[in-house]
């Protein structure tokens, strides 16, 4: 039980007059500080973090000890140095180790500050390598909220509604299984081929103005929705047929939250640019666009920006990096073998309570998804809501994601035991909603 509610309370609501409202949870977390595989708030309060704060802390909450003495020992050298104008040999120093994560062919890096300016930054430079105008992105998918990102998002009308007209843009289904109305896991990934083969490339335009598909390999925001392999591989046969470029947005599934470097690589294909933000620097913000070398370049002056290049998100960014590059195939089992733990336990949970509809996901990027009546698929977004802030007052984050469904990302390095500790505190959180 939450101790010092009051106080809790009370900076909720000074906050309430300040801050402009945003996407807060309905219940009073208010972080202090972190560490590993815990949050503290400023009641002193200790949550087990299965959130990472967004898929943010993949190394531990707060990041781990070498990503925050690069940070502390850069900021007393020196902070900004408006690299996008000036020269400065760290960013170069990432960029280098950074490509080598990549497909063979990739070489060209562009930083920004967040995920949402990693995608404009790819939809402009797909624009500009194609000289094509549209773009295409899925139902569900979410790509930022600035205006370019905004137009390629469609996972919620919230979202968009009062700030339209978009960029040009066409939307189509991702393939969603336990949605799907063939109702068949394998086949579900037809409809959605199909209507990009033989209705919006045959009816609305073709391949000659479409510049890119922006794809996210596992949608995130959207419900945590794992597309069946042989549609991203369809999908990157009707982009190479038709001369249109693949972003594979990697804001959120990648960075080994799968297990893998880049999400894309669980389905056996490549994409032609990468868009990185969130884990990436561990908690300082960045965001990186990364497009093959064979796509060329930018006019100078097309696109810049002031903070990109920051000494210190490229200290931290550079430190983590490192802590990838030597502790990669630790990183991918760890998040198969906790990923499978967690898999586990929930499928359990899913034959015992009627709630409980889908569970889904890649390494240790997963999605339960809750609903009314097993038969109906009822979203039963309320329920799902309950059962976020009883976890809460029994101290664990969680976050929601799509309709109806809560989205399970610890630390890649929490231990088992508060693994565990997490999936018992929501089993009983899904006990007491089913109970009534
Ligand atoms: C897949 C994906 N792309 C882009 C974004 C936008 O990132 P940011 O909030 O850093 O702008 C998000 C944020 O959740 C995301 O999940």
């Amino acid at each position: 039980m939450i101790k010092n509610l009051e106080k809790l309370k009370r900076i909720v609501a000074r906050d309430s007059k300040v801050i402009m409202t945003t996407t807060r949870v309905n219940y009073p977390l208010v972080i202090e500080k972190g560490n590993g595989d815990y949050a503290y708030d400023a009641a002193g309060n200790r949550f087990i973090d299965f959130s990472s704060f967004i898929s943010v802390y993949n190394f531990g909450v707060n990041a781990n000890a070498q990503i925050r003495s690069a940070v502390k020992k850069q900021v007393d050298v020196m902070m900004h140095t408006a690299f996008n104008d000036y020269y400065s040999e760290l960013p170069v120093v990432f960029a280098e180790k950074l490509v080598k994560m990549f497909p063979g062919g990739f070489g060209k890096v562009f930083f920004s500050n967040s995920g949402t300016e990693a995608n404009e930054a790819a939809l402009k430079f797909s624009k500009i390598f194609t000289k094509k105008q549209y773009a295409l992105s899925f139902y569900n998918s979410f790509h930022g909220r600035t205006y370019g990102s905004l137009g390629l998002t469609a996972s919620f009308t919230v979202h968009r509604e009062n700030f339209g007209p978009f960029n040009s843009v066409i939307h189509t289904p991702f393939p969603y299984c336990y949605r799907c109305k063939l109702n068949d896991g394998s086949k579900c990934c037809l409809e959605s081929v199909d209507n990009i083969e033989n209705n919006i490339l045959q009816k609305e335009t073709s391949g000659k103005e479409i510049a890119a598909v922006f794809l996210e390999p596992i949608q995130g925001e959207g419900g945590y929705i794992v597309p069946p392999k042989e549609f991203v591989k369809e999908l990157r046969r009707i982009t190479k047929d038709n001369g249109i470029l693949l972003v594979s947005d990697e804001v959120q599934a990648g960075y080994m939250r799968t297990g893998k470097f880049l999400a894309l690589d669980n389905f056996g294909v490549d994409a032609d640019i990468y868009t990185m933000a969130k884990a990436i620097a561990g908690g300082i913000p960045m965001g990186v666009t990364i497009s093959k070398k064979s796509l060329g370049d930018i006019p100078e002056g097309s696109h810049s920006n002031t903070f990109g290049g920051n000494l210190v998100a490229v200290a931290a960014a550079n430190a983590s990096i490192d802590y990838v590059r030597r502790n990669q195939r630790s990183l991918e089992l760890s998040a198969k073998k906790k990923g499978k733990k967690i898999m586990t336990r929930l499928n359990e949970l899913k034959e015992r309570y009627e709630i409980v509809g889908d569970v889904r996901g890649l390494g240790l990027m997963i999605g339960v998804e809750f609903v009314k009546s097993k038969k109906t698929k009822e979203y039963a977004t309320i329920e799902r809501d309950r059962i976020l802030k009883l976890c809460f007052n029994e101290g664990l984050i969680l976050l929601p994601a799509g309709r109806s469904a809560i989205r399970l990302i610890p630390p890649l390095t929490m231990s088992m035991q508060n693994i565990e500790k997490g999936l018992d505190i929501l089993e009983s959180a899904i006990k007491e909603i089913s109970s009534g």
